[in-house]
């Protein structure tokens, strides 16, 4: 623990400002640390697994800017790369070789994309995906599951009617229930219930949209059988499997979820990672589905910075060192490195915590439950603890994402010191919490 208790003066100054110019003071809701309460960090600068905030103090970050850095702030490979690139200039509107090689590496190495379109987030790469799916079925409605997150994307922002209903309802303003209507929401882990929606709407039912690692509401760990049941459930009734990798892919393997657990999927979301920090997003399929997408086929979807040259060579950096042999083996490592000693003492002090992980992807969740897989079954009691373990992890110099519900990233910066700095912290603000 810093010797003077952290302060956030000069943070809550900006923050004040920020209000007077953007909705809640940010860009981007959970930013505001609206769920936990307090003053968010402004940061000023990140260089390996550290940033360093307004005020000048220094935290361990396992945001990691919500997945997109697996090697860290700054990493000099992907700075080379940025800064190579923005020599040449910024934008063109044309094509350029930047794009060909970050699109080569990636279909070179993934096993199921063979044609690829990038876009500009993981938003538009989903929104892309579904109106691709659609394009290609002729049919029209799509099926999400609860507690998987896809982007702000309309016909996505959609929650579970009530009772035994699927069909959606919206989550936001602004969505028009028309838009909903065309959305059917299940839970997780729950193939009969997938098998009697599909029954019953495979006519015009176009794709199947998840997260195989949902990892927006808490990290719900599916299990291998029930990925292959949904697999298998799409090819029966005629439907496409959407797997958005937007965190997952390039994290838990190169390949993803599709080849963490060697599911095929039809269509993917991509996004985060490949973009080495700078905004990028992409879909990707068979080259047959792709083919639908224009200028070749009837799919209409385009982008102004869609391929953007300073991105594609960040991303080609960054993507560059993943590649590099026993790169996820030692993400996985590490983060056992960070999370088992937690564990073992949360449960020498009778503390009630658990950590799921998968790959470098981890999340703490407050409870005695074994495995956590739907969303409904977590506790919102539970978060309150998480709100003051991140307040006394702050005061400790260890920064996680500002929700419970959200998952915290271990990069390749977080050398075996720093994670060993960082856990002895942790078991300190456990203490603290439950002292
Ligand atoms: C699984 C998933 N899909 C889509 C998105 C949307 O990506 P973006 O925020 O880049 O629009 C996110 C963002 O967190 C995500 O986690």
């Amino acid at each position: 623990m810093s010797e003077t208790p952290h302060t956030r003066v000069r943070s809550a100054e900006l923050f004040e400002e920020a209000k007077r110019r953007f909705p809640g003071g940010v860009n981007s809701p959970v930013r505001a640390f609206g769920a936990v309460g307090g003053t968010p960090l402004f940061v000023d600068r990140g260089e390996g697994a550290h940033i360093w905030d307004a005020d000048g103090q220094r935290y361990i970050d396992f945001c990691c800017s919500w997945g997109p850095l697996i090697l860290g702030h700054a990493h000099p490979v992907v700075q080379d790369r940025i800064l190579r690139a923005v020599k040449d200039g910024t934008s063109f509107g044309t094509p350029t070789r930047l794009e060909n090689e970050l699109g080569g590496m990636i279909l070179d190495h993934h096993p199921h994309a063979e044609r690829i379109r990038f876009v500009s987030s993981g938003t538009e790469a989903a929104m892309s995906a579904i109106r691709l799916a659609r394009g290609v079925t002729g049919k029209n409605k799509i099926l999400k599951f609860d507690g998987c997150y896809h982007g702000h994307v309309d016909a996505l922002l959609v929650k579970a009617g009530s009772g035994l209903a699927t069909l959606g309802t919206s989550t936001s303003a602004g969505v028009p229930e028309a838009y909903a209507r065309e959305t059917l929401v299940l839970p997780l882990n729950d193939l009969e219930a997938l098998e009697a929606t599909m029954k019953e709407h495979a006519d015009d039912l176009a794709v199947v949209a998840i997260e195989p690692i949902p990892a927006n509401n808490g990290l719900l760990i599916q299990d291998a059988s029930f990925l292959q049941g949904v697999r298998d459930l799409c090819d029966r009734y005629g439907v496409l499997l959407l797997f958005d990798e937007v965190i997952s892919g390039f994290r838990v393997a190169f390949g993803g979820a599709a080849e963490y657990y060697g599911i095929r999927p039809d269509v993917m979301a991509f996004g985060k990672i490949i973009g080495g920090g700078m905004p990028v997003g992409a879909y990707a399929a068979s080259a047959e589905i792709m083919d639908n997408v224009a200028p070749v086929g009837p799919v209409y979807q385009a982008g102004t910075l869609s391929g953007n040259p300073v991105a594609m060579a960040a991303g080609a950096g960054q993507l560059s060192v993943c590649l590099q042999p026993g790169f996820y083996e030692d993400q996985e490592r590490r983060t056992r490195r960070l999370v088992d000693p937690i564990l073992d003492h949360a449960e020498r002090n009778g503390q009630p915590l658990r950590i799921f992980t998968r790959g470098s992807i981890f999340w703490l969740a407050f409870s005695d439950r074994i495995h956590i897989r739907r969303s409904s079954e977590i506790d919102p009691d539970s978060m309150a603890h998480f709100s003051r373990l991140h307040a006394a992890l702050l005061e400790r110099g260890i920064y996680l994402g500002p929700s419970g519900y959200e998952v915290g990233f271990v990069s390749a910066a977080h050398t075996d010191a720093v994670i060993d700095e960082a856990a002895s912290a942790f078991t300190n603000a456990l203490d603290e919490v439950f002292g």
